[in-house]
């Protein structure tokens, strides 16, 4: 089984994502993959509407850190488990580049997320400089360690880890899948040497950055790839639906 997970990031409104769930839900009707997407949190309580009976599981893009209280402006687990969503991404490069999320962050999010109920996409991976550098490896196995300090191997059945290389992500730049193949193998070792050799084999890994219907299926193919997480070519639910049935 594969996992396609689509990530709308901060595009359309309520309006409009109807007639995308429509066209999603229709179009995945028997679909054997798993299929999920993770909207704003404004089109949350409508989504879980038109989603009902169906194979899509929802998601939200981020979680607050603490479980309530005086935090202006953050959503809490208890909210987004109350709308009935299935999971949330933590740490996307955007939240930790743009927001100056850091490990620390992502690692308390992502114990209140699970402690709620909540699945997670953990995201992780290396910037341009840090790949040219030659650093991958060593960047990569410190995010995990501190993004999962403190976690119990048992979590992991409910932790998918996203890799997302930075330079990948919007630039129609995809990693190639030799480069795809060599990091997640290395993604995996890092999760065996803190784990266990089972865990580094059974935790479920994601490919994110510029995934499209050219390079989908060749991704997808990839040793030891499970998914994708799909973000500008998942905002048309017809392509979307397109690149899950080319399965
Ligand atoms: P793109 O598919 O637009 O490169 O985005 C990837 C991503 O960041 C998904 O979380």
């Amino acid at each position: 089984m594969k996992y396609i997970y689509g990530n709308f990031k901060m595009n359309s409104t309520v309006s409009d994502v109807k007639a995308y769930l429509m066209t999603l839900v229709t179009n995945t009707r028997d679909e054997k993959n798993e299929v999920a997407i993770a909207l704003p949190y404004t089109h949350l309580t409508t989504a879980k509407e038109y989603l009902e009976g169906s194979v899509v599981k929802l998601g939200s893009q981020n979680v607050a850190e603490e479980e309530k209280g005086a935090f202006t402006g953050e959503i809490s687990a208890d909210m987004l488990k109350d709308v009935g969503v299935d999971f949330t991404l933590i740490g996307h490069s955007e939240r930790r580049n743009i927001y100056n999320e850091s490990d620390k962050s992502v690692n308390k999010k992502i114990k209140m997320a699970l402690a709620k109920g909540l699945e997670v996409v953990l995201c992780i991976g290396e910037s341009l400089q840090t790949k040219e550098a030659g650093k991958v490896e060593s960047f990569l196995k410190k995010q995990l360690e501190e993004d999962l300090k403190g976690l119990y191997e048992n979590e992991l059945k409910s932790i998918i880890i996203a890799y997302e290389p930075i330079w990948a992500i919007g630039t129609g730049k995809s990693a190639t899948t030799k480069e795809i193949e060599k990091t997640i193998a290395i993604v995996r070792d890092i999760v065996a040497h803190i784990y266990s050799e089972k865990a580094g084999k059974e935790i479920v890994v994601l490919y994110g950055g510029s995934v499209n219907p050219d390079n989908f299926k060749s991704i997808l193919n990839t040793k030891g790839v499970n998914g994708a997480l799909i973000g500008g070519a998942c905002l048309d639910a017809n392509k979307f639906s397109s690149m899950i049935k080319s399965l």
